[in-house]
């Protein structure tokens, strides 16, 4: 399980104007999705030596497959760089899973903040960043994997308005393209959940839309919206269709470094982490090549 093959030949382009990237030769499948999350943050970490991690819809989609919760990975993934955890889960229900996870965590020096919240992350989100542990010069990322149509557009905004210096929250953002033209066009009644999903009353113009064009518009919004520099969509397929795109998972950072970073993750996604050393000064000559250029 796990292993990537080179069977598409038509992944898309992920450049986006102002910044070419090298293009995708294999796929990540669904199962794999939590994998690059987690190898993102491993090379990200090995530069920043800090961090701050929420994870707004936490507790495991599939707790008996091993290797694909992304909490699990992220919280146990080493070097431990990261501090501060906090993981959010609506149902009490599936949020024992988090309490047993983060019992099972060995004490690290420095000692490590995490904490759950059992509560929807619409509102939560408020609580986490009001913690004080958001400051402006922490490295802080956010996961939300959401279903379908949980997280409100104003918990985005809120996230990416946080800090008034410095980088913004980076958010890997999952977006349900598999089923997002289903789902949208399924709903009538209830129809506040896609508008405050979507932040405004014209969600119906995204059904029937291409997958691409609209993952493309999400990462125009994040960026004309929300104030990123970069944002891009990168496409987590089902493993044994013939091209389907189940997630495009939008990644928004201020770090110029981040898409090429989510390059190497989404190639390397289902690997074994690299030696550490190597790994990290090939990471700083990545940044240096960008801060000459
Ligand atoms: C797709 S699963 C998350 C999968 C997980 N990230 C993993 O790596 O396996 C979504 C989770 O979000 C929870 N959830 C749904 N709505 C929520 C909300 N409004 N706030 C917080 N959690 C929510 C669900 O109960 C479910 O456990």
């Amino acid at each position: 399980m796990g292993e990537q093959i080179n069977l598409f030949s038509d992944l898309p382009d992920v450049s986006a104007p102002g910044m070419k990237l090298p293009a995708l030769k294999t796929p990540v499948w669904t199962e794999n999705k939590a994998k690059l999350i987690a190898k993102y943050l491993f090379y990200f970490v090995l530069i920043t030596k800090h961090g701050a991690y929420i994870d707004g819809f936490a507790a495991p989609k599939q707790p008996e497959i091993e290797g694909s919760w992304a909490a699990k990975l992220v919280l146990e993934s080493e070097p431990r760089f990261l501090r501060d955890f906090f993981f959010c889960e609506i149902e009490p229900e599936r949020a024992k899973y988090l309490y047993e996870l983060v019992a099972n965590q060995p004490v690290t020096k420095p000692k490590r903040h995490t904490q759950v919240l059992v509560k929807d992350f619409n509102i939560a989100v408020a609580d986490v960043l009001a913690s004080g542990r958001i400051t402006p010069k922490k490295a802080t990322f956010c996961l939300i994997d959401q279903y379908s149509f949980e997280c409100h557009w104003a918990t985005l905004a809120a996230l990416a308005g946080h800090k008034s210096l410095g980088n913004k929250i980076e958010l890997f953002y999952f977006l349900g393209s598999g089923w997002l033209d289903r789902g949208l066009a399924g709903f009538t009644a209830n129809l506040d959940v896609p508008e405050r999903w979507w932040g405004r009353a014209d969600w119906r113009s995204l059904v029937g839309m291409n997958g691409w064009s609209r993952a493309l518009l999400f990462c125009d919004r994040f960026k004309e919206e929300f104030g990123y520099k970069h944002a891009h969509p990168w496409p987590i397929y089902e493993r044994g269709s013939s091209g389907k795109v189940m997630f495009h998972m939008i990644h928004a950072s201020d770090h110029d470094e981040a898409p090429l970073i989510m390059h190497r993750a989404y190639r390397n996604a289902t690997k074994a982490n690299e030696p550490l050393e190597a790994t990290q000064a090939s990471l700083l000559d990545l940044l240096a090549k960008l801060q000459t250029t």
